[in-house]
């Protein structure tokens, strides 16, 4: 007999025993996660853990060596970045990636390069530039003269030019104010409420696990802790090691 409780829904994300890195590098190794739709996952841990490297493996900038990606019901596992944004996922890197010698509106349709149709990008941006007016108001200026908040509010508009049904984004709070801070969690708040997925990577732990659903916490390339984030921020063991109480 199988006693294990039926799950309300399958998992919209699962990684089975993804071992993952960069040619012949092993970075993360036998994870285990699953994010089921409509949640916040955020992913925690020490620098150099894998943190990037996880969420690069998920959508194809990284090399999955073993085990298994899924995404709303289909084996993605070796599919490429492009493959994954057409199927429905956007993705926010670390690192700075605006054009910096393009217009705010160049790379705002630059976030749509995936559609047959350059009409479809461009009526995209102007229902961004209606919900993020900032943006609309500095859409001739060059992304090069952005301001760390701008920059960060441009990068997450460009990846909703797509109407993601699963965003992942890679430190979205790193380098800003801590108004900006704010601003940036109240979006990605609003985003979930809309039904997108989100998965998160957070070095602020606290702030990122208090929006979160469900949290991870990767040490050495391994996940160590799941659980929802509410338990994760209230773990003796998760608070000493990783969110410096
Ligand atoms: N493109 C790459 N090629 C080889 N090794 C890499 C590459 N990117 C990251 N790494 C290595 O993978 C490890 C984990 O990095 P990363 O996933 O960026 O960690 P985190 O995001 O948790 O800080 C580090 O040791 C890093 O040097
Ligand atoms: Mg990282």
């Amino acid at each position: 007999m199988n006693m294990s409780p039926t799950p309300a829904t399958d998992p919209f994300l699962s990684l089975s025993d993804v071992t993952a890195g960069y040619g012949n590098t092993t970075v993360i190794h036998d994870v285990d996660i699953e994010v089921r739709e409509g949640e916040i996952a955020c992913l925690i841990g020490p620098n150099g853990s894998g943190k990037s490297t996880l969420m690069k493996s998920i959508y194809g900038f990284a090399d999955v060596f073993e085990g298994t990606v899924t995404f709303d019901g289909t084996d993605v596992t070796q599919r490429s970045p492009q493959e994954s944004l057409a199927s429905g996922m956007s993705y926010v890197l670390q690192d700075s990636s605006v054009f910096p010698d393009m217009s705010v509106h160049e790379n705002m349709l630059m976030g749509g390069y995936i559609f047959d149709d350059d009409e479809r990008a461009a009526a995209r941006a102007e229902e961004l530039y209606d919900e993020f007016p900032v943006l609309g108001d500095i859409r001739n200026q060059r992304a090069g003269t952005l301001s760390g908040g701008q920059r960060r509010l441009l990068e997450l508009a460009r990846a909703l030019v797509v109407e993601p049904d699963l965003m992942m984004l890679d430190e979205p709070s790193i380098g800003l104010e801590p108004r900006f801070i704010d601003d940036v969690f109240e979006r990605i708040e609003q985003l979930n409420e809309l039904g997108t997925t989100i998965l998160l990577v957070e070095q602020n732990a606290e702030k990122g696990l208090s929006v979160a659903d469900r949290g991870f916490v990767l040490a050495s390339g391994e996940i160590k802790f799941t659980g929802t984030g509410t338990e994760l921020l209230n773990d003796e063991q998760v608070g000493r090691l990783y969110l410096g109480g």
